[in-house]
């Protein structure tokens, strides 16, 4: 399966950061055996789009609904609109602090789809869950909840993001991270059955130039999903080479 890295760059971004995108874009192009995506704050998704067409720009969020009286939302039309080729939804970010609930996650799942947009569906246990040995289980629920019953590998990636590891430079063991890319996958394949084995499941929370390599090598990590190491050239460009590699 090919593998995606996709770089969420969270509230982070101005339009004077339009080179680093232009960086970006122009190095991922030496490595076409890899699928890249740049998910940017909503308002460069248009300007980025236009200017870099090889690349796939994404949202990080879309309303479940197609229009209506939301204030502030942002619908998966519009995003499509701006250019968008896909959107990250449910992560652990907007769970916690938006309150988004599986439910929600995947109405926003079938919006995007709707839209004729890709979907980075995100899951994650927090530490606490983690240490109370509850890891799989809530991940595996959340996956239940979140996943729409049209989800396909052609428009639909799980990413796999414990809470514990985002922007903390801590990572999981590579025992945990084939335990549970292996625990997704077998759940994939229950519920979708060969599809299952079709929908590429992505590591997400600290990677880097670093531990890519070995993140990317285990058994199920289709991809990265990379928060702090994508909003420059120079970092993000090694975790798309060790893809390339893997
Ligand atoms: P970091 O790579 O900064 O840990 O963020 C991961 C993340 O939340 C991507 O969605």
């Amino acid at each position: 399966m090919r593998k995606l890295i996709a770089g969420n760059w969270k509230m982070n971004g101005l339009f004077a950061q339009m080179d680093d995108i232009a960086a970006i874009t122009e190095a991922v192009a030496a490595y076409p055996a890899v699928d890249t995506a740049l998910c940017v704050p909503a308002l460069l998704i248009r300007p980025a789009a236009g200017r870099f067409a090889d690349m796939a720009i994404g949202g990080q969020d879309c309303h479940m609904s197609v229009s209506g009286a939301h204030t502030g939302c942002i619908s998966a039309e519009m995003l499509a609109d701006a250019g968008a080729r896909l959107t990250i939804v449910g992560h652990s970010e907007r769970r916690a602090a938006q309150g988004e609930s599986d439910a929600d996650v995947r109405g926003k799942a079938l919006a995007a789809q709707a839209a004729g947009l890709s979907a980075i569906v995100c899951v994650g246990e927090t530490e606490a869950e983690r240490d109370a040995g509850q890891a799989e289980a809530v991940v595996l629920g959340q996956l239940a909840g979140s996943l729409p019953d049209q989800a396909t590998g052609s428009w639909l990636s799980v990413a796999y993001e414990p809470v514990w590891a985002i922007g903390t430079g801590r990572i999981p063991s590579t025992e945990d991270v084939a335990a549970m890319h292996g625990a997704i996958r077998a759940a994939l394949v229950a519920r979708f059955g060969a599809e299952g084995n079709a929908i590429r499941i992505l590591y997400g929370g600290s990677m880097n130039g670093d531990n890519a390599a070995s993140l990317l090598a285990i058994a199920n990590v289709d991809g990265g999903l990379i928060g702090g190491a994508s909003l420059k050239a120079e970092k993000f460009l090694p975790i798309v080479a060790a893809a390339a590699a893997a």
